[in-house]
């Protein structure tokens, strides 16, 4: 029984062979590979694409789902604890697709549950079925994986989809661009594991004259959620904009990617550039969810 908690739980090969697996999900968007399979799909913190993604890709494979997009309605709300929800719904279900606010809740469910479980983002932690389709647009887009100039901007400190993707291409050999503002820094493990694996990389507070050199520019969110002090959020909520201008000189095939939701981090002008992936991008995750769920269930 295999779960997909951290982006690191997947070898190069098994990256690899999800990115194969997704493209032919691309190419036959409804196969009932899991009829009569039920995934449990729960989300104890909100989400528009992971979720829905997620369910799309369940109802194509032919299974069918359980599950909630919010507490509210679940016995959590009498005190139930985390711990007797997941062995109860662990009964129910083939399998566990989980978001949460805390860090480390899905890998604790993959231990006491009878059925795999897929991490669908835990806190500041790791996001990895986004990383996973953050890489099957990158290769669309770039025609490779290796080699590639990565610039991220935004929140380095919080963003769980930063942190899982540098994690994961690491492996592909490479080259990174950080640029956040000093309160919202790439945290110090993270900087430790990129230099104990000879990554290249430089951290940047400045956007203009930092993007001339990606083959991607990864926007995220700065997230107010993340944030204890409100004063704090305030302060650096608006700190990056990227606007059509700043792309004349960019290379011609660079893309903008985003995980979204967006707030104001790239202006709405934008949308129409060639160059901007992050709608494509999003329905890339339905290829990749497929293909994760399958592969985790072992379908040949
Ligand atoms: N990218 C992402 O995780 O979006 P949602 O929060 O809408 O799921």
């Amino acid at each position: 029984m295999k779960n997909l908690i951290s982006i690191n739980d997947f070898s190069r090969e098994e990256i690899l062979r999800i990115m194969e697996l997704a493209g032919e999900f691309e190419r036959r968007p409804y196969q009932p590979l899991l009829e009569g399979r039920v995934v449990a799909s729960l989300f104890f913190e909100p989400s528009t694409r992971t979720r829905l993604s997620f369910e799309s890709a369940i109802n194509r494979l032919g299974a069918r789902v359980i599950g909630f997009s919010d507490t509210s309605s679940t016995s959590v709300t009498k005190g139930e604890t985390f711990h007797d929800t997941i062995m109860t719904i662990s009964n129910y279900c083939d399998m566990i697709v989980m978001r949460h606010s805390l860090e480390g809740a899905p890998r604790y469910a993959g231990e006491i549950s009878r059925v795999p479980v897929v991490n669908a983002g835990d806190g500041a932690n790791q996001h990895p079925s986004q990383t996973l389709l953050d890489l099957y647009s990158i290769q669309k887009t770039q025609g490779r994986l290796d080699g590639l100039n990565i610039t991220m901007v935004g929140d380095m400190k919080y963003g769980r989809t930063v942190h899982s993707l540098l994690q994961a291409m690491s492996q592909f050999g490479a080259r990174f661009t950080f640029i956040a503002p000093a309160e919202l820094a790439l945290p110090e493990e993270y900087r430790i594991y990129l230099r104990d694996r000879n990554i290249e990389f430089r951290e940047k507070t400045a956007l203009e004259g930092s993007l001339d050199d990606a083959d991607i520019i990864y926007m995220t969110r700065v997230q107010r959620e993340r944030f204890n002090d409100p004063i704090e959020y305030e302060r650096v909520k608006n700190v990056y904009v990227l606007r059509d201008d700043m792309l004349a000189s960019t290379k011609e095939n660079m893309r903008i990617l985003h995980p979204l939701p967006r707030v104001n981090e790239i202006d709405y002008k934008v949308d129409a550039n060639p160059k901007a992936y992050y709608f494509p991008q999003t329905e890339n995750g339905v290829w990749v969810r497929m293909a994760i769920i399958s592969y985790l269930f072992g379908v040949k």
